[in-house]
């Protein structure tokens, strides 16, 4: 996620687009800049690693006046953060803003022949190059012909040097808005950098142009007809409208998934199979290690137990799951036969780090999967996949570990064919069930009130127990972490099997038990644990697959997810479980997006 502004009219330009991008700030932080081109002055370009302030700090002492420009604050996801990559982009005429992924970036530097063109890394600049090799001297005909060559998603803002004090503006998938008021035109990412201006504006349909002008706004389809906006009005303030309307960035979050999940998952698709070219994370990495070691915390960890539980009886190698605080003390087996997979959403939670560091000590190549480009983590590791979430505000992780579960899953399927464990045929059938995923994240958010009924039981609640068996135990340990840090009630997880050894003892009448049963080859047994704890008082909440046969009374409360293979059914329990969680704190009133004694990203040990 990128945030995005345009202004053009009667006020300081400047200070408009600067003031906008503070607000945008929570859509990406790791570089910023701005563009003038109003009529009399020279195009003005500045741009800078770093937060908008650092970008402030350099407009300080600039003596322009100027009423037309862009701006844009990053969320690196091609190339590198420094002031090169951090946006706008200038190529000939052209200079752009964007927010989005072109994911067929390299075929169009080889096509149009831009290498020796470029000057940063990043797929933005290619776009650029683009609408300035098919720029002469009609802005509707340039954006026409190179939107038909682009695939991905994207919020473009376009300003063309012969074109003073005039936006451009075309989006597909990533979000963009516009408003008009009497002397000023604006375009953001979204309402919160409009919200200071007005609070009437429009959704920019997809595939239509917008056009920002001082004393107008024109919406038109692309064959130049003209169309009447459909005017929204917002009521929210403006701490509302950075969480887009939600009242909590969890909440906003676990919304945000589905894109999530299609910005991580379909720029490593090559006709539908993986491909890391674009990572530039080579098959030896598969092809030469005889174990894995999946290194990592909290939430980041439970994710890697999931990828053990898929990874292992795929691949038939050893994989093994170390807290990175334990790890880092002990004398692990690792050596130059190791691939280290290390995960991280901040990039710096030091226990992590360090295990890193005596990974490579020990000869081991490292692999991380990191959410903050350019982190410390993505730096020191041999190969990074970077997961395509955005900025994750909440503590409590919830996109950040989706996006790791779905790197996991596209690595597991790689390395399968690069250890020639696949045929291609075989990893098209796990990628399409992996495309399942998303809607069936969209089908448990669509009917997420149904989660609250649950959730005010476990509100009541002081103790709460997981249970599940296989891939659905290793689900249970992140559902368990959520519940705990955000509603402080004290949650665990069990292996179903295990109860009987001791915990069983624990459960008395309405002691909640969430168990989880989506595993076909296991539902069976995993009932027969449900009914333990059902003879003794549980209130249980089961979570199947929508075909299960669910017995009379077995439990209080029943979810059902989209029927789906044994591999793939931790996406929509992920969202059922982080629901429960978020429902469960709100209805305590708590605090859900900073929950006490916790920090976004632990870099103390
Ligand atoms: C997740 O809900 C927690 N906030 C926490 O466990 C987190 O996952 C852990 O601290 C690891 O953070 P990282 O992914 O940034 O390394």
């Amino acid at each position: 996620m990128c945030g995005i502004i345009g202004y053009t009219g009667q006020m300081d330009a400047l200070k408009v687009l600067l003031n906008g991008l503070e607000q945008l700030e929570y859509r990406g932080y790791d570089s910023a800049g701005v563009a003038l081109l109003s009529s009399g002055h020279d195009r003005l370009l500045i741009k800078k690693a770093g937060p908008v302030a650092t970008l402030k700090e350099s407009c300080a002492e600039l003596k322009v006046e100027s009423h037309c420009g862009i701006g844009h604050t990053r969320w690196a996801t091609h190339g590198g953060v420094n002031d090169i990559n951090a946006h706008p982009h200038i190529a000939g005429r052209v200079t752009l803003i964007h927010n989005g992924i072109i994911e067929n970036y390299h075929n169009l530097i080889e096509r149009f022949g831009f290498q020796d063109s470029l000057v940063s890394e990043t797929d933005t600049e290619v776009a650029a190059r683009l609408f300035d090799y098919y720029y002469e001297g009609n802005p509707r005909e340039a954006i026409k012909k190179t939107i038909r060559e682009l695939t991905g998603a994207y919020a473009f803002c376009i300003m063309f040097e012969d074109i003073p004090d005039e936006i451009f503006c075309i989006r597909n998938v990533s979000p963009m808005v516009a408003a008009h008021i009497e002397g000023s035109s604006f375009v953001a990412s979204d309402v919160t950098a409009l919200i200071p201006y007005t609070n009437r504006y429009f959704v920019i349909p997809e595939y239509e142009l917008v056009i920002l002008k001082k004393d107008d706004i024109i919406l038109e389809d692309l064959d130049g007809n003209r169309k009447e906006p459909e005017f929204l009005e917002v009521s929210w303030n403006l701490e509302a409208a950075k969480k887009n309307g939600f009242p909590h960035y969890m909440l906003k979050e676990i919304h945000e998934q589905p894109e999530a999940l299609r910005n991580t998952i379909l720029p490593r698709l090559e006709n539908g199979l993986p491909d890391f070219t674009e990572d530039r994370i080579p098959d030896s990495l598969f092809s030469g290690c005889d174990k894995i070691a999946i290194v990592a915390c909290g939430t980041a960890m439970y994710a890697g137990m999931v990828g053990k539980a898929l990874m292992e009886p795929l691949l038939k190698i050893p994989v093994s799951v170390n807290i990175a605080s334990e790890y880092r003390y002990e004398s692990p087996l690792v050596d130059e036969r190791t691939l280290v997979i290390v995960i991280s959403q901040s990039g710096e939670t030091i226990d992590t780090l360090a295990a890193l560091r005596l990974s490579k000590e020990l000869g081991a190549k490292v692999l991380s999967i990191v959410n903050v480009k350019g982190s410390t983590i993505a730096r020191e590791s041999d190969h990074v996949f970077y997961t395509h979430a955005g900025p994750e505000i909440a503590v409590a992780s919830t996109k950040a570990y989706m996006v790791q579960l779905a790197s996991l899953y596209l690595i597991a399927c790689r390395m399968a064919m690069a250890r020639g464990v696949y045929q291609e045929t075989d990893a098209a059938a796990f990628v399409s069930r992996l495309l399942e995923a998303v809607p069936a994240v969209e089908k448990i958010l669509a009917k997420k009130d149904r989660i609250k009924t649950a959730a005010s039981i476990l509100a009541k609640a002081q103790d709460a127990f997981f249970v599940g068996r296989g891939l659905d135990y290793a689900f249970s340990l992140e559902g368990s972490l959520k519940l705990k840090e955000i509603s402080y009630i004290h949650a665990e997880a069990y292996a179903a099997g295990e109860l009987k050894h001791g915990t069983i003892a624990l459960i008395e009448k309405q002691t909640p038990v969430i168990a989880v049963a989506t595993q076909d080859h296991i539902y069976g047994k995993t009932l027969s644990n449900v009914r333990e704890v059902r003879a003794r008082g549980a209130f249980v909440i089961l979570i199947t697959k929508k075909d299960a046969e669910v017995p009379e009374d077995i439990c209080d409360i029943h979810f059902a997810i989209p029927a789906s293979s044994d591999q793939f059914t931790v996406f929509p329990v992920a969202v059922i479980l982080q629901l429960l969680a978020y429902y469960t704190s709100d209805m305590k009133g708590l605090n859900v997006d900073k929950p006490r004694n916790l920090a976004k990203s632990v870099t103390v040990e």
